[in-house]
Formats: structure tokens, sequence, C-alpha cells
């Protein structure tokens, strides 16, 4: 049975080497050499709030920062940016920008930390920043995040759209030319994103096309290297009048889109409340199809970068939990690039709050240690590419718990839920035939209620067949003897032993104890071919 672990892919190589520029082949970012593909999986780091500099440099030196969002597996960092420090405060010093806002604290802090940085203006310290991150061998995207460097986002900040009382289209192209050319010779800084979450009562479809257009052009002459990163309307949720008027193709290979997506986007918190769970993703789903999610298909397909989803991590609720194994299943399936929001433990000062802690933040409020491990967890599979254009190899299916982010294994006859660093590869090929361990003849069988599920050698019997059901495919399930569905289930908090139970709730039912429990029996099968 060694040759089952033989099987076991280790993932942990498969983002290593690329050559720069990045560039766009239809929906994937590819590198300049083999053109083969680099996924971004990124984390938000905040540097555009009224300080001006990225947060937490009060509380650890840069390169242990970096050193940590390279250990926690990331490839990337989202950096933000606010136009005015770029227009208006390039020559401030930290030290002068902190002081006027009565950080003492926190410049002492800094001054411990990272002494060198209250001396540099908040445009070098931003350069120093990046060189950290790129000297980590983290690539970069810069995101504008707003013009004024304050807290985002809201309808009526003055920030949300072109014609805004502070956001002036001129001022902010002069912003995107100075940032993109700073960064001319250093092709680690891969990407920027135009404009951080459109927004407000003056939005407008005809308005947006003119200047993302002449926001791209802008960036492209002024670095050509550089994947030029469009956001949608309505905080960044919805592409949908590109169905109508596709945007022209400005350039070749180089335009991403780029989403955004909440539990609260779009007032949609209830639906995790009142629906089956697999009725709620099922919807969202749908919805970000619609809004976004169509824009990797078809001839004008480019790729889509999930450029910030995230959830409190605090006292996680039902909510949270849920739309985020439902969002992170998503990303899994279409193998999207993404970043989460965000990596900060907290702020020097957010609305007025100094010292503010960041619940949706991936350090804890020291910048010391993982705030949540079990979101961190969540994010392991998608943190590797797992479709890959270039591949020779075939597809294989990955079983996949998106609610813990964990893989099925097979490990000698039995099969258990483990972490998705060496996941085993099976093939489906069918509604209702077997699933098979790829390279061998054993495939998953039932060996009845309540009992744990094995390899078994005879992919043909009726214990070794299985179907997707429940209207939204989420569960995993075997027709007993009787004509009755087994599903596949794992108890996050009982073994790693994977059993058939009863299937929960095949039918739409929004009873409560639908509300509850299927959770365990929450599969999705993902496709891959990276080897
Ligand atoms: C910053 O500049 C001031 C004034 O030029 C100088 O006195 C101070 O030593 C400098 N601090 C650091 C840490 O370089
Ligand atoms: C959008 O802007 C265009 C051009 O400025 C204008 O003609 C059009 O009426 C606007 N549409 C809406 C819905 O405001």
């Amino acid at each position: 049975m060694k040759k089952i672990l033989g099987h076991l892919l280790l993932l942990s190589l498969a983002n290593l080497c690329f050559s720069l520029p990045l560039s766009t082949r239809s929906r994937w970012i590819v590198d300049d050499h083999s053109r083969a593909r680099v996924k971004l999986a990124c984390t938000n780091w905040a540097a555009h709030l009224e300080p001006m500099l990225a947060e937490g440099l009060d509380k650890k030196p840069v390169d242990h920062i970096a050193t940590h969002v390279k250990e926690m597996g990331y490839n990337c960092v989202r950096l933000t940016w606010a136009t005015y420090m770029f227009t208006r405060y390039a020559t401030t010093t930290v030290a002068q920008s902190f002081r006027s806002l009565e950080l003492h604290e926190a410049a002492d802090g800094i001054a411990r930390n990272n002494p060198g940085f209250l001396n540099l203006t908040v445009v070098d310290a931003q350069r120093a920043v990046v060189e950290e991150l790129v000297r980590k061998g983290l690539m970069v995207v810069l995101d504008n995040h707003v013009s004024q460097p304050m807290w985002c986002c809201g309808d009526h900040d003055g920030n949300g759209f072109f014609g805004d009382e502070n956001f002036d289209a001129n001022e902010w192209l002069h912003g995107l030319e100075i940032v993109a050319k700073r960064y001319k010779h250093t092709p680690m800084v891969v990407g920027m994103s135009m404009r951080n979450e459109l927004r407000g009562t003056l939005q407008n479809s005809s308005v947006w096309y003119k200047y993302v257009q002449k926001g791209a052009r802008t960036i492209h002459k002024a670095n050509p290297n550089l994947l030029v990163i469009v956001s949608g309307l309505h905080y960044d949720l919805s592409f949908e009048f590109l169905k109508q008027k596709p945007l022209k193709k400005i350039f070749k290979n180089k335009l991403v889109f780029e989403f955004h997506r909440y539990a609260f986007s779009t007032g949609q918190r209830n639906l995790w409340l009142t629906q089956p769970f697999h009725t709620a993703c099922d919807r969202i789903t749908r919805e970000i199809e619609k809004e976004a999610g169509f824009l990797i298909k078809g001839e004008n397909a480019a790729p889509l970068f999930a450029s910030e989803f995230g959830i409190k991590q605090v006292e996680m609720g039902r909510v949270e939990r849920l739309f985020l194994g439902c969002f992170v299943g998503y990303l899994a399936e279409m193998d999207l690039d993404w970043s989460v929001w965000a990596l900060q433990g907290g702020y020097y000062i957010r609305d007025g709050v100094r010292g503010l802690d960041e619940t949706y933040g991936m350090l804890d409020s020291d910048w010391s240690s993982i705030r949540n491990p079990d979101f961190h967890q969540q994010l392991q599979l998608i943190q590797h590419k797992i479709q890959e254009p270039n591949s020779k190899g075939p597809t294989y299916q990955i079983l996949y718990h998106p609610l813990s982010g964990r893989c099925i294994h097979a490990n000698n006859s039995e099969v258990e839920v483990g972490d998705c660093l060496g996941f085993s590869e099976w093939s489906h090929d069918e509604n209702g035939h077997s699933i098979q361990l790829i390279g061998t003849e054993l495939c998953l069988s039932t060996n009845g209620k309540g009992k744990a599920v094995t390899l078994s050698e005879d992919c043909n019997s009726r214990e070794s067949r299985w179907e997707l059901v429940s209207n939204t495919k989420f569960q995993v399930a075997n027709r007993d003897a009787n004509g009755d569905y087994l599903c596949l289930e794992w108890d996050p908090n009982n073994s790693s032993r994977v059993v058939a139970n009863k299937c929960f709730c095949l039918e739409q039912d929004a009873s409560i104890n639908c509300l509850h429990s299927p959770q365990t029996q929450w599969f999705k099968l993902i496709s891959g071919n990276v080897r």
C-alpha cells in the first residue's frame, strides 16, 4: 500500500519559480518565460489611513511582518495607498505625520521597532515597506484605495466616484502615474489596483468606461510591466454592465478585474440565518457568477482577482462561518486569484480611535501570532495553484470540506480528513459512478450507516457508486440497499474519520434542523491538474 502515499501531492513547490513581468492569457495570470500560471494568493495590508504609513510598524520590525506574511503561505501583498500621499503630502515625513495626528505613543513604537522610518517621507516609507516585502520574495499589488487618507468606504465619504468632493479624476490620474513610474525598476511590484470600491450617488457606467480606460492607459504608459487591475461598481461587486458592452482591449494581456465580497455585502447577512446553508450558498454563488464570475469566460475572458473578502474572526458566528465556507469553496472551484482582508492586527488610528483592533486581521493585535488558526487553515488549499493551463496531466478531483479547509486523504485502506498540503487525487467521471483513487484500482466504498468509509477493490459494487445530491450538489451520496441515500460525513470535532450517514435535508427544507445540521456533510469536488 506504499503506492498510495506516492499519490499524495505535495503542493508547497507549486508557486516557487516564475519569471517577470506577469501578463494575462485568457482567464489566467501567467509568467513571462514559460507562460505558466502564477496564482496570486495575497493578503491586504492597509497603508492608506490618515498616518499614511503601513500599519503595525509601531508593533514589529517591518522584516518580521514580511517574514510572517511569507510564513503564513501568501505569495503577495495588496498594499493600499492614498492618492494625496503622492500629490499633496509627498514631502511629509512619517514623524511629522504622526505628530500632527498626536499619535505620540505609536511614534514611540516606530522609534523602537523601525527607527529608520520616522525620518522618511511617507512615500519613501512606502518604498521601504515594498522593498522589504520584495526581499522576502513576495509580490506586491499597489492598490489606490482612496484619495484622501482615511478609513474606507462609505457612500458619502467624498472618495467614492469620479467627481466626488475628494475624487478629482485628474489628480487621481496624476497619482497613478507617479506610483507606476516609481516602481518601474521593481519588477516584483506586479500590478496596480486602479481604484478601490467605486461607489456612491455619482456612479455611472459611461463615466466608468471613460476613466477606467484613461487610468489603464496612464498606468501602462508609465510602467508597461504592470498588471492593470480594474474595479467594478457598487463597492466592487458588479460588472454586469460589461455584458452589454465589454471593455475594449486597451492593450494586450495586462488587464485583470477585481471584485470584493463580504458576508454583509448587499445586505445579505439575513440569508444565512433564514435559509439552509446550501440554499443560501447556491444563491450567493449564482449572484457572484452573474455580477463578476462571468468575466473569466468566453472570448473576452480575463483574470478575476477576489481582492477583498474576509470575516470577523473573533466570536465567529454562524453567518461568518457559512459565508466563508461558501466563498472559499467558490474560490477553490474557480481557482481564482485572491487577497484576504486583512493582514493588520490593528490600526494606529481609525475613525478617530487610537490603537483600534482589526477583528478581520490575520494577525492578532500584537502582530505576533495568527489571530484565528482555523481561518488560516481554511485558506490553505487555495493558497496553491489548483489549475494550470499548461498542464499536460489529466484532471483529478480533490474531495474538499470547505468549512474547515480540509481534504480527504487515502491512508492504506482507510480514508481520513487532513490538511490540504497533501491530498489524494480522485477520479469521478460521472454522477453515479465510482470515486477512484487515481493510479490504483481502489474506490471509495460505504460499509453501512454510521460506519467508516473505506477503500475497496470492487469499484463496480453498489457500495462504490456516488452521486452529488441535494439541489445544490454539496453532498456526496451512495444509495443503500433500501434505496436510501447515505452521505459522506465528517465531524470536525470528532476524529479524522469519514463515515457514511443518512443525508440531511436533501430537499429544500427550511426547517430549523436543516438550518443547523448538514455542515458535516458539506463536501465539494474540486477539479485540479497541477502536478
Ligand atoms: C531624524 O532626523 C533628526 C533631525 O535631522 C535627527 O536629529 C535624528 O537623529 C534623526 N533620527 C533618526 C532615527 O535617524
Ligand atoms: C452618465 O453620464 C453620462 C455622461 O456624462 C450622461 O450622459 C448620462 O446621463 C449619465 N447617466 C446617468 C444614469 O446618470
